[in-house]
């Protein structure tokens, strides 16, 4: 009998896939309406994939990944071509395109590369074949993001149960949205809490604070929806009141997701992240980056290399205010999406492989991170 725990699963699932299907589409929660309207939308076109990743109607990197992959399946279906090679020039142009959607998940261009990898691997076969096996591969993504993001909570699991005073709420904080609308289920950030309520914790048992995250709101909007609506005692606060918060003492444990890790273990999260690990340096609290080991870039030596995301100033004025919040010409043209936790702010680096320390190139490597 699925659990209570389950429905609210089903209920939020980001990207659904479907053997059964017509496989003419990529089945998504339209994220930029939440949390006042859960409405899926189908995506036909290389164009409305794009369009989808690009405006963060699905965000997050691991749910970013899957996407692509299952995005790249679902338009190379509609190719038209008797051989490989008037295949592969088409399926080549539509992976570029959708690689230029947003740059700083490193989750994206993982996917593509795996599914390319895929064709090449396959390419004696029938066209009409490796379109079978793209989606069987899409799949394989989404299934493997499950697996690991559970091994993420069952790491981060352990922690909580060191820092939980019996009979005592356990403070835990969060920055933008690592959650189940971020992957295939669990989240990476959250998944030590769900885990907890799978493990026979109640919601009362934590209290997560969900910082708003300025400027698109993905604390507010998508982290406290998706937490209370599973039973988890949850708040928000904005992100300029963390220093207050940690000073308080009323936080034990702090769990943030990220975009890409180089191979010395800077991490780039959400805007703020970085702010938030040095308030938290400060007052002693263990700060932990929950990292699929798709999401760590050996290939990338130090944050410095990280491609930052730079977006909208409308997003910082007008986007979600009735009227503008800053006068017209105020330039607002600094809006980095993302920005680099540096490593020694960092207490652990959560893989779904194992708990990393620094110094964490060599932690990656003894883990098989990278190979
Ligand atoms: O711009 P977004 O909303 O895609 O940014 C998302 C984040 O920064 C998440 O913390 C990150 O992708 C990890 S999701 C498990």
């Amino acid at each position: 009998m699925a659990s209570k725990l389950d429905d609210f699963f089903e209920k939020v699932i980001t990207v659904k896939l479907s053997r059964d299907r017509d496989r003419d589409s990529l089945d998504i929660i339209d994220q930029t309406l939440l949390p006042g309207t859960i409405k899926r939308i189908n995506l036909h076109t290389k164009e409305e994939i794009w369009e989808a990743i690009k405006k963060l109607r699905v965000r997050g990197a691991p749910a970013i990944g899957c996407s692509a992959a299952y995005g790249i399946a679902v338009c190379a279906n509609r190719i038209e071509a008797d051989d490989f090679d008037s295949f592969y020039r088409t399926f080549k142009e539509i992976k570029d395109y959708l690689a230029s959607s947003r740059p700083t998940a490193v989750n994206l261009f993982w996917a593509l590369s795996r599914m390319d990898d895929t064709v090449q691997a396959h390419k004696d076969q029938p066209v009409e074949k490796i379109k079978e096996i793209l989606f069987e591969e899409a799949q394989l993504i989404r299934d493997e993001d499950v697996q690991i993001s559970r091994n993420i909570g069952e790491i981060g699991f352990d922690l909580l149960k060191e820092l939980k005073e019996e009979g005592q709420e356990l403070g835990i904080m969060t920055h933008c949205n690592a959650g189940t609308l971020a992957t295939a289920k669990y989240g990476t950030a959250t998944a030590p809490m769900y885990l907890a309520l799978e493990h026979g914790w109640a919601g009362a048992d934590m209290h997560v604070y969900c910082d708003e995250t300025r400027p698109l709101l993905q604390g507010a909007r998508l982290t406290s929806f998706e937490l209370s609506n599973a039973g988890i005692t949850t708040s928000v606060q904005c992100d300029n009141m963390a220093a207050l918060l940690l000073k308080s003492g009323r936080v034990k444990i702090i769990f943030v997701g990220c975009d890409r890790v180089a191979r010395n273990g800077d991490a780039a999260n959400k805007i703020g992240t970085s702010g938030l690990a040095i308030i938290a340096k400060h007052y002693g609290i263990p700060f932990y980056v929950c990292a699929p080991s798709s999401t760590i870039d050996m290939d990338c030596p130090t944050g410095e290399q990280i491609p930052i995301e730079m977006r909208d100033p409308e997003e910082i004025k007008t986007m979600w205010y009735k009227e503008p919040m800053a006068p017209e010409a105020v330039d607002a043209s600094f809006n980095p999406a993302f920005d680099v936790t540096d490593r020694e702010l960092i207490t652990g680096i959560i893989t779904e492989k194992g708990l990393c320390h620094a110094p964490y190139d060599r932690a990656f490597e003894a883990l098989g991170i990278g190979k």
